[in-house]
């Protein structure tokens, strides 16, 4: 490329999309010397489609979604229809193999054969990826790193029913968006808020359907869980336990959190036992992971609309004995200074969307 060309290379924006249970979040960023830019941004609840109320995870017919997407496009003024979308991990089937030592233009071939075992259908119904998962070299000894090369390759393993991407593609299609690829929505969040350090982290993104756990290694996945209780289990507690309606446990969870005091002692308690089980939950994936690897966990990221309750990191930080900290995925743009609060704040949800929106704009250069 000629340096004149270069130099009046025409901005590409680019979206992000994520189809969460309960909402829909998108991001519009474009390059500008050679960084990324904010330049819009969006979230839309989805219960009123399906008649329920806000913060809810709802099932929705393509239709319906489309119309969401619409919506969010039309409100967040976006500009472009070149984009990538999120997947969510309860699509996918995700497992760590070993693989017997083979040439490298073997590897697919092998990772075939293997995965047939953990993928309970026929592989020809999943779109099937692999990454080798890097030796530490740093920590292993000449004499260790020629024994590890006889035991074979670590890889990690995501398999993707078929089914899902063909419903994706006719939304995608229905909304006139042409995503260049469909991801899964962990590594959107990972390339959005972790750095390529050599520590180990845990992200804990807790949705309105459930909580998502992930292991993080020297920027690779090296666990992942599901609890399958999210935000939205709060507020349903609170709605039956109070006996209010959902829409007014949603209201006062978000307005108080854990920070209403004496006033609100109630809402505290169950909010603080819902929560505890979900730390609980989160403590034993840390503390199992930390032991069968010999690794600790030096820093848990928190993201999902779940964790902007208030408080949350208080608690949080009674309950893990580990650097607790919100996600920052609009670090990683350029925004205007006079909003840096507000993203601030908005940050935990917004991981996802701007994970895959960084993916697209890096597939232009
Ligand atoms: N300020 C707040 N305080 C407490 N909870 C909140 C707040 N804002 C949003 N939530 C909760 O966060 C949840 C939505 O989070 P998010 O947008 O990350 O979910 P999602 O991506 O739609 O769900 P999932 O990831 O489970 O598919 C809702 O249940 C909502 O009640
Ligand atoms: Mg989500």
């Amino acid at each position: 490329m000629s340096f004149l060309s270069s130099f009046f290379k025409k901005e590409t924006s680019v979206l992000g999309l994520d189809i969460g249970s309960s909402a829909i979040k998108v991001v519009q960023i474009k390059k500008k010397r050679g960084k990324a830019v904010l330049e819009t941004y969006g979230e839309l609840a989805l219960g009123p489609y399906g008649q329920i109320e806000v913060g809810r995870a709802v099932q929705l017919p393509p239709e319906k979604v489309i119309e969401a997407v619409k919506d969010i496009l039309r409100e967040a003024k976006t500009t472009t229809v070149t984009c990538g979308s999120a997947l969510p991990l309860s699509a996918s089937l995700i497992t760590f193999i070993t693989i017997p030592p083979v040439e490298d233009s073997k590897i697919g071939d092998v990772v075939q054969i293997e995965a047939r075992k953990y993928i309970p259908v026929p592989l020809n119904e999943v779109l099937l990826d692999y990454s080798i998962i890097p030796k530490e070299e740093a920590y292993v000894s000449e004499d260790e790193s020629s024994k590890t090369e006889k035991q074979g390759k670590d890889v990690l393993v995501v398999a993707i029913h078929n089914d899902y991407i063909n419903e994706y593609q006719s939304i995608m299609t229905g909304c006139g968006l042409t995503p260049s690829f469909y991801e899964i929505e962990i590594f959107s969040s990972i390339r959005a808020i972790l750095d390529q350090g050599v520590t180990t982290n845990m992200v804990i993104d807790m949705g309105a359907r459930s909580t998502k756990l992930y292991i993080v290694e020297r920027g690779m996945l090296r666990s992942s869980h599901i609890i399958n209780k999210g935000s939205q289990d709060i507020t349903l507690a609170l709605s039956k336990a109070l006996s209010i309606s959902v829409g007014e446990a949603e209201s006062l969870k978000r307005t108080y959190g854990l920070k209403g005091g004496p006033e609100y002692k109630e809402l505290t308690e169950i909010i603080t036992v819902n929560l505890d089980y979900m730390f609980y939950e989160s403590n034993a994936t840390l503390l199992n992971y930390q032991k069968k690897y010999g690794k600790n966990v030096s820093k848990i990221i928190l993201t999902g609309g779940g964790v902007l309750l208030r408080g949350f990191t208080d608690l949080a930080k009674i309950s893990f004995q580990t650097e607790i900290v919100y996600a920052d995925p609009f670090g990683k743009l350029e925004t205007p200074a006079f909003l840096a609060e507000e993203f601030a704040q908005a940050g935990p949800e917004f991981a996802v969307a701007i994970g895959v929106a960084l993916r697209r704009l890096s597939e232009l250069e």
